[in-house]
């Protein structure tokens, strides 16, 4: 008899947790009611350092959004970009870091669906001559490290590629002549125009027959999250609330 109470204890039990984590009450993360997101803060407009010392961006604005309504506390976790992949599931839950969903990481990762269109810019110094994929070959070119900015940058035949864990050390070492082209993502590449002014031309990835890219939210595989990810983005999409982040944060309306 004992032996059947525990049983049924134990089945009551087991489904009571899997009924939680259906529900998607913050209890599909490591840590109960925590969502931890991870995120390299060098990346603006998507994620910056704020005048306060914390992590900002569009990308922080939306993970923080669908993690309440989620019903979790969210926790930013800064890191360097090439770790994000590998601490998705042991050091945090979710990698939001305008991150493009590529084969490679799939293999790691699942992605939640895309959220932004992106693709790769040329950054050059001003009237530098350099307008299309055959005038990259054997050039030097900065790139952020473990980037599909990298990937992209070794392509070009011959050239040599210098990868900076900041992306604004890159564009230093161009207007100071250490590299001769920069590449990015599309609207990084405009923040630094905006920052560095004339000094810098800034070039449609389409002219050097780049492919377009996707952002998503990375999530460990199988993970229930990416569903509850799915959802709550949806809703933000119907309600108005991420055309207002990127009103705010990216198309600087
Ligand atoms: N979209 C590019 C990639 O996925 C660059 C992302 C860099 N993001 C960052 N937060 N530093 O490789």
């Amino acid at each position: 008899m004992k032996k059947i109470i525990s049983a049924l204890l134990a089945g009551t039990l087991a489904v009571a947790v899997l009924a939680g984590c259906g529900k998607s009450s913050g209890g599909a993360t490591m840590t109960e009611g925590k969502l931890i997101a991870g995120t390299n803060a060098a990346f603006p407009p998507f994620e910056y350092i704020g005048d306060d010392g914390q992590p900002d961006g569009f990308d922080i604005a939306l993970i923080k959004e669908i993690g309440k309504r989620l019903g979790y506390e969210v926790e930013i976790q800064d890191m360097e970009f090439g770790s994000l992949v590998a601490a998705i599931g042991s050091k945090i839950d979710v990698a939001i870091a305008g991150m493009t969903i590529t084969d490679e990481r799939k293999q790691s990762v699942d992605f939640a669906e895309p959220y932004y269109d992106a693709t790769q810019y040329v950054i050059i110094n001003a009237g530098a001559d350099i307008k299309n994929a055959e005038d990259l070959k054997g050039k030097a070119i900065g790139c952020q490290l473990g980037t599909t900015g990298e990937t992209v940058a070794q392509d070009a035949e011959g050239a040599s590629v210098n990868p900076y864990d900041k992306a604004v050390d890159a564009v230093n070492d161009l207007v100071n002549g250490r590299v001769d082209c920069v590449i990015i993502d599309k609207n990084p590449a405009e923040v630094f125009k905006n920052n560095f002014g004339d000094k810098i031309e800034i070039i449609d990835g389409a002219q050097f027959d780049f492919e377009i890219e996707q952002y998503g939210i990375a999530a460990p595989k199988g993970s229930q999250l990416v569903a509850d990810i799915n959802k709550t983005l949806e809703e933000m999409k119907a309600d108005g609330t991420f055309a207002e982040l990127e009103k705010k944060y990216i198309l600087g309306e």
